[in-house]
């Protein structure tokens, strides 16, 4: 099934983005739509231009040229700032966490609560107590049990509860597209199973999520459709019924090409 084929209405799209660093094309012309609801898995191999490609959607990198829409309306987000306030949450692959902060400060980063009344409005005092308890909350929901102590440093957490706060907090905050790049790359067999049941989860209260990752078993798993990016642009789509793991894989390397990509 090729998404050509979709009679429905992308909440994201991107179209023919590129993106240049000097001599190295990033991206070539590089299409993406997601739908409402679905997990879309993004594969393709190191330097595919995965992470340029949602880096463009969620303002992390600005195109050198393409467009892309946010539910039918052209966006042209200059920051990460512009596309979180738009409701798109991303995880990056390199972690953009604050290690000296500690967990509740880290899920806040950015967008701090004031205390009400007076106390916020004039001293600027923030509501530490009230965002303890919200972390809390989010990271019992997560079912994240390791993390013992919510006012722990960041930088004292483990690789993979790091990562693990990292989705939580935009487990929290993206209310219309959530993005996560390689999520599950520094989590043990229980954690990334958690971050798998959490995408489902999002799935189910109706958010879609753009799930990037080199372990076929976790994409092929939770992912409604697959998208397969080959040396700076998408050259297929495929879904876990259409498509066996080694077929996906095949197109990936460019053993197979495929005339599906549009
Ligand atoms: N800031 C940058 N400066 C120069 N080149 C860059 C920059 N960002 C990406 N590139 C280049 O663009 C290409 C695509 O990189 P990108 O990080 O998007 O790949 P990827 O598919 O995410 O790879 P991986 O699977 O290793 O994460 C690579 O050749 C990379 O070296
Ligand atoms: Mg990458």
């Amino acid at each position: 099934m090729s998404s050509g084929d979709d009679q429905r209405v992308p909440i994201l799209t991107a179209r023919g983005l590129v993106k240049r660093f000097g001599r190295v094309a990033a991206l070539v012309g590089s299409d993406l739509e997601l739908y409402p609801g679905e997990v879309l898995g993004v594969i393709g191999d190191n330097g595919a231009g995965k992470s340029s490609l949602i880096k463009c959607i969620s303002g992390a990198m600005v195109p050198d040229e393409g467009e892309i829409e946010l539910e039918g309306r052209p966006v042209h987000f200059k920051r990460p700032h512009d596309a979180r306030a738009a409701g798109i949450e991303t995880v990056y692959q390199t972690l953009a966490v604050a290690p000296a902060l500690d967990i509740a400060s880290n899920m806040f980063l950015g967008r701090e609560r004031r205390r009400s009344g007076p106390l916020g409005n004039l001293l600027r005092m923030l509501d530490k107590s009230g965002m303890r308890r919200d972390a809390r909350l989010t990271i019992q929901d997560l079912g994240i049990g390791t993390v013992q102590d919510i006012t722990q440093a960041v930088e004292t957490l483990s690789g993979g509860q790091r990562q693990a706060v990292a989705v939580a907090r935009a487990a929290a905050f993206g209310s219309k597209v959530v993005i996560l790049d390689e999520p599950t790359a520094a989590l043990g067999v229980k954690e990334s199973g958690l971050v798998l049941q959490l995408i489902r989860d999002l799935r189910a209260r109706g958010l879609p999520v753009i799930l990037i990752s080199h372990n076929m078993p976790h994409v092929f798993e939770v992912a409604d459709r697959i998208h397969i990016q080959r040396l700076g642009r998408r050259v297929a789509v495929v879904t876990p019924q259409s498509h066996t793991m080694a077929e996906a894989v095949a197109i990936m390397t460019g053993a197979v090409t495929v005339d599906n990509a549009a």
